[in-house]
């Protein structure tokens, strides 16, 4: 009985009159008596079936059982609409489906919310029933989008050489820096698979393995805190190239970007793609994944507090910290009440408060204007180039604090003011990260990529001598792309020599035994003439929810985990 089905979305003026079979669901009905009107839905969209007394009894008596959400199979025939109710808003607008035949393959209970309400139903139901949220165009478009960006990616990758292979999900952990999530194992038993953080291990060995170029687009699983832009499993297309330095790994993934983006969006993007190095984004914007759509930035100006009488800067500078500032052009527009609820919110990146001070063509008043000096005063307003009405933000602290507190403050005055221009997709490679990172908190040093990444070249003969005070300056072959100031992937050149590779370990404390117990397989496999190579992953679920603007990863993954965890549908874990 499906042989010879057509698909609704696809039917124009040039099947008029032709016989048609359609499968579909009912979107809505409605009732003229002696005519009835079915929007039948199927994955390509909508069409109208008409069930018309006159020409069809049998069609209309199934009609008038047909309720919302009835699965169906529709005999018709294709008529143009007359000129008054040709819908110009619909794809399939100027045609409709006369009924000789409407059978119900399996009625619907009441759905819980109406379709049509989509993105407004609470997010909850969204996901208990997320079997008939996914039936909603929106979210069919989205899925549909997200597997054409995948076919995009491999038919691309294919072309460059890159062959996809798979990776064993029950393994060893994988060193990116969450927790793992853990699998019992029945046979071996008090013993546990961890599932992978990300493909590295494997994708290094594998061009150990004379693999070249290899591709994955693939489940990685990480326990860690969920955001808005974070699953605890999500999808990376993973890839690692044998001899290739970062300007070819760089230049192709900038190809393969500029074709996703074509895919989803229909547009060309200019490539390259504007190059930072990791110092720049901090000092400009305090952030490594900044968004340079937004048009103010921050900078450094402890000098001009060199002999500041104002004891909060006094100390910062007594105490080996930073001051910079964050000036606002507002015209006014930032109220007492908001920098007073930004003084607040600032603790939650540890900054112990939010000096400011506003000005007004030319003079400085209230916060911290007492404060000032006439000197600090025109150092001031040249070097932060002020001018009409603007509002400026200090940060006084350490560096790591100062630029977190300044540079979230940014994007979330940004957001208040409404300055961000949505259109735009202001791709950015940030480059030459620090190869380690000192915490405080445990005092130690970590990774800042991951411990396979490679120091620069004039980088190893200092790490011999890391201090938390010049870890920043030892830099890394390891680059990160942003889209507007959300990190979309990362990468690096690795390690492919041993005895860098026991000494990063050493670095960031970890014992040549332990080393060994953990990556004794990637150990062993680098003594076997391990070829220079590098990669990256890109988020797929990140770039698919900026690329379709959605303020949630769950709206572009078809089953998506709570910020709890959890899958409400089918009631996991
Ligand atoms: P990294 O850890 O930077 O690198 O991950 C690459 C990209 O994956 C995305 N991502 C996530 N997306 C959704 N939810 C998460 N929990 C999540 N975590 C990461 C981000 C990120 O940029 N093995 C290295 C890559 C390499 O060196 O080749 C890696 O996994 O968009």
């Amino acid at each position: 009985m499906f042989e010879n089905r057509s698909y609704c979305g696809e039917l124009t003026l040039a099947d008029e009159g032709k016989n048609v079979d359609l499968c579909g669901w009912c979107d809505c009905r409605r009732d003229l008596g002696g005519v009835a009107f079915i929007e039948l839905r199927d994955v390509s969209g909508i069409v109208q079936v008409v069930a018309d007394q006159s020409l069809s009894a049998a069609a209309l008596a199934a009609a008038d059982k047909v309720r919302s959400e009835y699965c169906l199979f529709v005999k018709g025939k294709v008529r143009k609409r007359s000129e008054g109710n040709i819908n110009p808003n619909t794809k399939t607008g100027t045609i409709e489906v006369v009924a000789d035949n409407i059978e119900i393959l399996s009625e619907s209970a009441v759905p819980p919310f109406p379709l049509e309400a989509g993105q407004n139903i609470n997010e909850e139901v969204r996901l208990k029933y997320r079997f008939l949220d996914l039936r909603r165009p929106e979210m069919q478009e989205t899925i549909i989008k997200r597997h054409e960006v995948m076919q995009t990616a491999r038919n691309y990758l294919v072309k460059h050489r890159f062959h996809e292979v798979e990776i064993p999900f029950l393994n060893k952990s994988t060193p990116e820096g969450a927790r793992d999530f853990l699998v019992p194992s029945r046979i071996n038993k008090g013993e546990f698979y961890a599932l992978p953080q990300s493909p590295q291990t494997f994708k290094q060995i594998l061009m150990v393995s004379g693999f070249d170029r290899y591709f994955n687009i693939i489940k990685c699983f990480r326990d860690e805190d969920l955001r808005n832009d974070r699953q605890p499993e999500f999808t990376q297309i993973d890839m690692e190239f044998s001899f290739v330095n970062q300007n070819m790994v760089i230049e192709c993934i900038e190809g393969l970007l500029k074709d996703i983006v074509k895919t989803v969006k229909g547009i060309e993007v200019q490539t390259p793609f504007l190059r930072m190095s990791y110092d720049e984004a901090m000092e400009r914007f305090g952030k490594d994944a900044p968004d340079t759509r937004i048009p103010f930035e921050l900078k450094t100006i402890s000098d001009i507090f060199a002999n500041s009488e104002f004891n909060v800067f006094k100390s910062t500078i007594a105490n080996g910290g930073i001051i910079k500032a964050l000036p606002v052009k507002d015209d006014g527009k930032l109220s007492r009440k908001m920098v007073d609820d930004y003084t607040v919110w600032v603790k939650t990146f540890r900054a112990g408060g939010l000096p400011n001070v506003r000005y007004r063509n030319g003079s400085f008043e209230g916060g911290i204007a007492k404060f000032l000096s006439d000197a600090e005063k025109s150092a001031l307003e040249k070097t932060l180039k002020l001018e009409g009405e603007s509002i400026v933000f200090f940060g006084c602290d350490r560096y790591q604090v100062v630029n977190d507190t300044l540079g979230n403050l940014r994007v979330k005055i940004a957001k208040d003011l409404g300055v961000i221009d949505e259109e735009k997709l202001n791709f950015l490679w940030v480059v030459d990260f620090p190869l380690l990172e000192y915490n405080y908190d445990d005092k130690r040093f970590y990774a800042k990529h991951h411990m396979f990444t490679a120091p620069a070249a004039d980088a190893i003969p200092m790490l011999d001598n890391i201090t938390p005070e010049n870890v920043d300056s030892i830099k890394a072959q390891a680059y990160d792309i942003v889209l507007n100031g959300s990190e979309i992937g990362g990468g690096s050149i690795r390690i492919n020599r041993m005895d860098l590779q026991n000494k990063m370990f050493q670095i960031i404390g970890m014992s040549e035994e332990e080393a060994y117990r953990k990556f004794s397989f990637m150990l062993d496999a680098f003594k076997f003439g391990a070829p220079p190579h590098g990669g990256l992953a890109l988020g797929l679920d990140r770039i698919m929810m900026l690329l379709l603007k959605r303020d949630s990863i769950r709206d572009v993954i078809a089953f998506p985990k709570t910020q709890k965890g959890q899958c409400l549908m089918s009631n996991a874990p």
